[in-house]
C-alpha cells in the first residue's frame, strides 16, 4: 500500500519533554501520526503519515455511542547499536485482527500494521527517549466512524496509529503496588468482550478503579463474573503468582487477555526451568498459600506496566502481604531479562525484536560501518 507522507516542517514540531525522569505515561504525543481509511465498499484507502493533531468526527459517528473500537499497545526502544527495537510488534498486529473479529470491524493486513509503525518512527524516532525505563509508546487504534445512530456494525472505519513518550506505567514506579479484590462489579463475563482489547472493558472498571484508588490501593484485581471465585487479571496488566517454587497465572481466555508480556515471562521462566502452570486459580487457593507461607510472590505483566510486582492484597477487608511488601527476586529477574532483551542489551534468543532503523539513523552509523570494514 502507498502512503502519503506529510511532514510537519522542522520549524513547526514540538519540543521534546525535558526531563525523562518525569515522563509518566500518557499525556505526551510525538509530532505525527499514521491515518487510513475503510469503507465497505471501497476497503482500506487514504493511508497518511501527517501531523498529530484532532480528528474531525461527527458526533453521530457510531464510536461515540456503541463503543465499536479497539487498540494495540506496544513500545519503541532505543538499544545500543544506535537503531530502535520494537518488542514483538506482529504478536500487537495478531491480537489487533482478533480483536477487530470480536467487534465486528474490519481486518488490517499485519504488513501495513508494521508499516505504518516504521514510517511513523522514521519521522519521530528523536521522540525515543534515552534512559533506561523509558521507552516510545505506540497506540494503533481503530474506531467507527459512520455518521448513524442506529445500532449496527459500521460500514465506515479509521485506523490511526499515535506515540508518545512514556516511563513508569504506575506512580510507584518499579516499586510494588497494593491491589484490591473487586467483588462489587464485574469486568468482563462470559461471551463478552474480555479477550478483546476494546474500550469497553476498560470502562467498565473505571469506577472500580477510582474506588480502589480512594482507599489506597493502585489497581483493581477481577474476579470472573459468573462465580467470583477465579482470579482473573487486573485492569491493565496480567496477574502471575509464585507459590511453592511454582509461578502460576489464570489462562488467557474469553475473560482475560492473551497479555503479550506475560507470554514473554512464561518462555523466560520456562527457558530458567521454573515451573510453569497455568489454571484457573481460586481466591480461596491463593489466600490458603498466603495462609501456610507458600504464596512466595505475585507480580502483574503488561506493556504499560512491564513487571509490576504486588506488595499488598486486599480481599473482604483483610489485607495480605506478599513478599514482605518488597519486590521478590523472581519478579525481579523477569523484569532484568525482559528489559535487557527489550533496550538491545542482550541477545534476544526468542526472535522477538522486531529491528527498525530509520534512514537518519543508517545514515549516521554509515560512517561506524566503513571503518570496522578497514579494521
Ligand atoms: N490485560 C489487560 C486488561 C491489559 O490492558 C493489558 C495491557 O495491554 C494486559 C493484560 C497485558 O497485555 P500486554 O502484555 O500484551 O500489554
Ligand atoms: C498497555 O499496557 O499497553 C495497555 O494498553 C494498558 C492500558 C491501560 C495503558
Amino acid at each position: 500500500m502507498e502512503f502519503k507522507i506529510n511532514p510537519v516542517p522542522p520549524g513547526e514540531r514540538r519540543s521534546k519533554p525535558g526531563d525523562e525522569t518525569k515522563l509518566g505515561f500518557g499525556r505526551t504525543y510525538s509530532d505525527h501520526m499514521f491515518t487510513m481509511k475503510w469503507t465497505a465498499d471501497g476497503g482500506w484507502s487514504d493511508a497518511t503519515v501527517g501531523r498529530y493533531g484532532a480528528l474531525a468526527l461527527e458526533p453521530s459517528a457510531l464510536v461515540l455511542h456503541y463503543g465499536q473500537t479497539i487498540f494495540e499497545g506496544l513500545k519503541a526502544y532505543r538499544n545500543p547499536h544506535g537503531s530502535i527495537n520494537l518488542f514483538r510488534p506482529r504478536a500487537n498486529a495478531a491480537r489487533f485482527n482478533r480483536s477487530a473479529a470480536r467487534l465486528d470491524l474490519p481486518q488490517l493486513d499485519e504488513q501495513v500494521f508494521m508499516q505504518g509503525i516504521e514510517a511513523l518512527l522514521e519521522l519521530d524516532h528523536e521522540w525515543i527517549p534515552r534512559s533506561r525505563g523509558t521507552s516510545l509508546y505506540i497506540r494503533p487504534t481503530m474506531i467507527a466512524t459512520e455518521p448513524y445512530i442506529g445500532l449496527k456494525s459500521a460500514s465506515q472505519v479509521l485506523f490511526f496509529i499515535i506515540t508518545g513518550p512514556v516511563g513508569a506505567y504506575y506512580p510507584e514506579g518499579f516499586n510494588p503496588i497494593r491491589i484490591t479484590v473487586c467483588e462489587k462489579y464485574s469486568r468482563a463475563g462470559p461471551g463478552g468482550l474480555g479477550s478483546a482489547k476494546t474500550a469497553a472493558n476498560y470502562a467498565a472498571s473505571l469506577v472500580a478503579e477510582k474506588e480502589a484508588i480512594k482507599a489506597g490501593y493502585t489497581q483493581v484485581l477481577w474476579l470472573d463474573a459468573a462465580s467470583r471465585k477465579y482470579v482473573e487479571e487486573v485492569g491493565s496488566m496480567n496477574i502471575l503468582f509464585k507459590i511453592a517454587g511454582k509461578v502460576i497465572t489464570p489462562p488467557a481466555g474469553e475473560t482475560i487477555l492473551a497479555g503479550i508480556t506475560k507470554d514473554s515471562a512464561l518462555q523466560l521462566l520456562k527457558s530458567w526451568n521454573v515451573p510453569v502452570e497455568e489454571y484457573r486459580i481460586t481466591i480461596d487457593e491463593l489466600l490458603a498459600a498466603h495462609a501456610d507461607g507458600t504464596l512466595e510472590e505475585a507480580f502483574g505483566a503488561g506493556t504499560a506496566a512491564v513487571i509490576s510486582p504486588v506488595g499488598q492484597l486486599e480481599y473482604k477487608g483483610a489485607t495480605y502481604e506478599v513478599a514482605d511488601g518488597q519486590t521478590g527476586p523472581l519478579a525481579r529477574k523477569v523484569f532484568e531479562a525482559l528489559m535487557a532483551i527489550q533496550y538491545g542489551e542482550q541477545p534476544d534468543p526468542f526472535g522477538w525484536i522486531h529491528e527498525v532503523v530509520p534512514a537518519q539513523m543508517a545514515q549516521r552509523a554509515a560512517p561506524v560501518a566503513v571503518a570496522a570494514a578497514k579494521s
